[in-house]
């Protein structure tokens, strides 16, 4: 064979067309299906879109019920996840402030924020319109100067921006707590059983004052300025339906230590202004004393009240003359420190 023959290709393959790509070859195209297997065919191809259409549906119902878990119910509250989340953080952040408020602050302001040494913080009127998250945070940055210029305040200063023990977290945290609404529960620890309990807090979100309440006064000791017998001198006697042609019955001394008096029952003349002097064992604490209707045990009616003091260490206080008669002394500042006054 000659080197061309070599290359030459075969004479059949020469004849035979090229075969399409991608396509069998005729015979096996024409290949015919039996009935049966045309069926199973047809049958299997149905049941697989069966198959298909019902994952859909499984899938979309799925990603529907998620949305409803995550979003909540359209129209019920606190039915979604996300909600339930945020609520959760929320009333930590407030449990937190809690505790917080009970290590740093309840032995001036009282547990429940009844007041103490320091001034009422429960009150629904304060706590609507003076007790804002704004005051709140400049009263903890600033201390006590900030609430009625007093430089002397016994309040200190509790952010650590101005050297307080408190960090701008734990100051937050404070004013949740403060703030928080008789819807808010979190279960903390009761320090005397030391079992679980349930607390609230103060607020009444609901709270609207009456249409005529005295409005709260930027500084807290101006609420105790306004007496139905107004003496701002601090020692002004005010004219008593008595008989005052007993002259002056002389100088009594009550001393006040903390928030408690120091005696329970205090003597004087009948018809007699005398002089009340207010010994003040911790300067710093502002106080005042006012006479009222009724003994310390059931304290009644206001008949005189003496102006608040800032707290200086001794105050004195002319009070007008009484008929004899069973009366107590109080200090409006701090309504538990109470005393019998014994007119005979
Ligand atoms: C040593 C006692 C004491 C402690 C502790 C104390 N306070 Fe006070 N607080 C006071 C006194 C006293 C005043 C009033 C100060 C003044 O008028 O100068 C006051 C005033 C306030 C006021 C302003 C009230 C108003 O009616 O405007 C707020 C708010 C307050 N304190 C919150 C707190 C918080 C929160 C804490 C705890 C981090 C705290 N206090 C700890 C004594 C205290």
């Amino acid at each position: 064979m000659t080197e061309e023959q070599r290359n030459l290709p075969a004479p059949a393959e020469k004849l035979t067309p090229p075969t399409p790509r991608l396509s069998s070859p005729a015979p096996i195209q024409t290949h015919g299906l039996t009935a049966e297997r045309v069926a199973k065919i047809v049958s299997q191809s149905g049941s697989a879109r069966m198959t298909a259409l019902l994952g859909i549906a499984v899938v979309t119902l799925f990603v529907l019920v998620y949305a409803f878990y995550d979003q909540g119910l359209p129209g019920v509250a606190g039915s979604s996840r996300m909600e339930a989340a945020r609520e959760e953080i929320y009333l930590d952040t407030v449990k937190r402030g809690y505790n917080l408020y009970q290590a740093n602050c309840a032995r001036c302001h009282g547990e429940q924020g009844q007041g103490g040494i320091g001034p009422v913080l429960n009150d629904q009127g304060k706590l609507l319109a003076h007790l804002s998250p704004s005051y709140l945070h400049n009263v903890l940055t600033v201390g006590g100067r900030y609430i009625c210029g007093d430089a002397n305040s016994l309040m200190g200063v509790w952010a650590d921006s101005n050297g307080g023990p408190l960090n701008y977290r734990e100051i937050e945290e404070l004013i949740a707590w403060i703030r928080a609404t008789k819807d808010d529960v979190i279960k903390v620890l009761d320090p005397a059983t030391g079992e679980m309990v349930e607390v609230t807090g103060w607020r009444d979100a609901a709270y609207e004052p009456a249409a005529d309440a005295t409005p709260v006064p930027a500084c807290w000791k101006d609420a105790f300025a306004v007496s139905p017998s107004p003496s701002p001198s601090g020692g002004e006697p005010t004219p008593m339906p008595t008989d005052t042609a007993g002259g002056t019955g002389g100088s009594y001394t009550i001393v006040a230590m903390g928030v408690k008096f120091d005696l329970v029952t205090l003597e004087v003349e009948a018809n007699k202004t005398f002089t009340l002097v207010f010994d003040n064992q911790d300067a710093g604490i502002p106080h005042n004393v006012a006479i009222h209707e009724g003994t310390a045990s059931a304290v009644g009616k206001e008949l005189w009240q003496g102006a608040i003091f800032p707290g200086v260490a001794t105050q004195t206080y002319d009070v007008p003359a009484f008929a004899a008669g069973n009366y107590s002394f109080i200090c409006t500042v701090h309504p538990n420190m109470v005393g019998d006054l014994v007119v005979k």
